[in-house]
């Protein structure tokens, strides 16, 4: 089994994400880290444990960092993801507390205990990483891989015309964890828009599992709501999903390599690029099997109550 930490502002496509993380029998989360962007990070630490809840399980969750490396922090995302981050649907309270590591502590320490065998995967703003790095810089040698999700290398952004959301939110994070020395796989827009969770699709969901499917259906409302106003579509974006799916079937997506980093100052801020020129031991997802992506999922929910 994959070892994996997932870095997370919960939020509806992380809970998405988190789901089929936790159910996928290749897969064992040893701890979710918390950070701000779709909702604040107490908020955040309380929807993790809530999920935990949901799906019957004890992972460690750390609180991170509230705010970013050195802008002023946005707002959340309650416009996307409802004021509570799960589109103002409510999930019993948790039965135990966070850890009192603080999300940096906890990566660094475990990455040091299973040393060359964690697989870090953030879908949020890159804060936690890049003070994990600040404190430990060693760690970037010692974990197995990196996998975001975040960005938008050749499409436009999706809060300002260059910027996705968790690049956007702490771009010098993105720009410390781009640039360190540990392998990288990034999923910016230019992939996550080829995921669509329709809303047949979703009821589906339900229907197998009407506890976690029903949740996460129920939760979605709010999402597509922002979807069909926004994109015109009846269904939503997985975005953050892309990043596990990544973890435990690279095979179907489509890589490019090169240099990455981040503009971090002016209007193009928070704006991702890569330079191809440039080999290195980081990748971005340009396209993925979206009907293999799609029939796992629902295998894998399907494992759930
Ligand atoms: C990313 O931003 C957040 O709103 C989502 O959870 C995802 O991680 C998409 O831009
Ligand atoms: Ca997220």
């Amino acid at each position: 089994m994959k070892k994996i930490i997932i870095d997370t502002d919960p939020g509806i496509d992380d809970a998405i994400a988190l789901c089929y993380a936790i159910a996928h029998p290749d897969l064992d989360v040893i701890a979710l880290t918390t950070i701000f962007g779709n909702v604040g990070t107490d908020l955040a630490v309380d929807n993790a444990l809530r999920l935990c809840e949901l799906l019957g399980v004890e992972i460690p969750v750390a609180k991170g960092a509230e705010v970013p490396l050195s802008i002023q922090p946005n707002p959340v995302a309650d416009f996307v993801h409802g004021l509570n981050g799960f589109g103002e649907i409510t999930l019993p309270g948790p039965s135990y507390n966070a850890s009192n590591l603080s999300a940096a502590e906890l990566i660094i320490d475990l990455v040091h205990k299973h040393s060359g065998e964690i697989s870090l995967v953030a879908v949020g703003p890159l804060t936690n990483l890049a003070l994990a790095l600040e404190i430990s810089p060693d760690i970037a040698e010692l974990v197995s891989e990196v996998i975001i999700m975040g960005g938008a290398f050749h499409c436009d952004g999706n809060v300002t015309p260059k910027a996705e959301a968790n690049l956007w939110n702490d771009p010098h994070a993105g720009k410390a964890v781009f640039n360190a020395q540990w392998p990288i796989v990034v999923h910016g827009l230019d992939v996550t828009y080829k995921i669509k969770f329709a809303t047949g699709y979703l009821d589906q969901l339900a229907k197998n599992s009407p506890r976690t499917g029903g949740f996460l259906r129920d939760a979605a409302r709010f999402y597509i709501d922002f979807y069909q106003r926004h994109h015109n579509f009846d269904g939503c974006c997985p975005h953050d999903l892309l990043a596990l799916s990544y973890a435990t079937n690279p095979d179907w997506f489509t890589l490019e390599n090169g240099h990455l980093d981040v503009i971090t100052d002016g209007e193009s801020l928070g704006k991702t690029t890569i330079d191809t020129s440039t080999k290195a031991n980081k990748f971005i997802a340009t396209d993925v099997n979206s009907d293999a992506l799609l029939q796992d999922y629902t295998a894998v929910l399907k494992q759930t109550t």
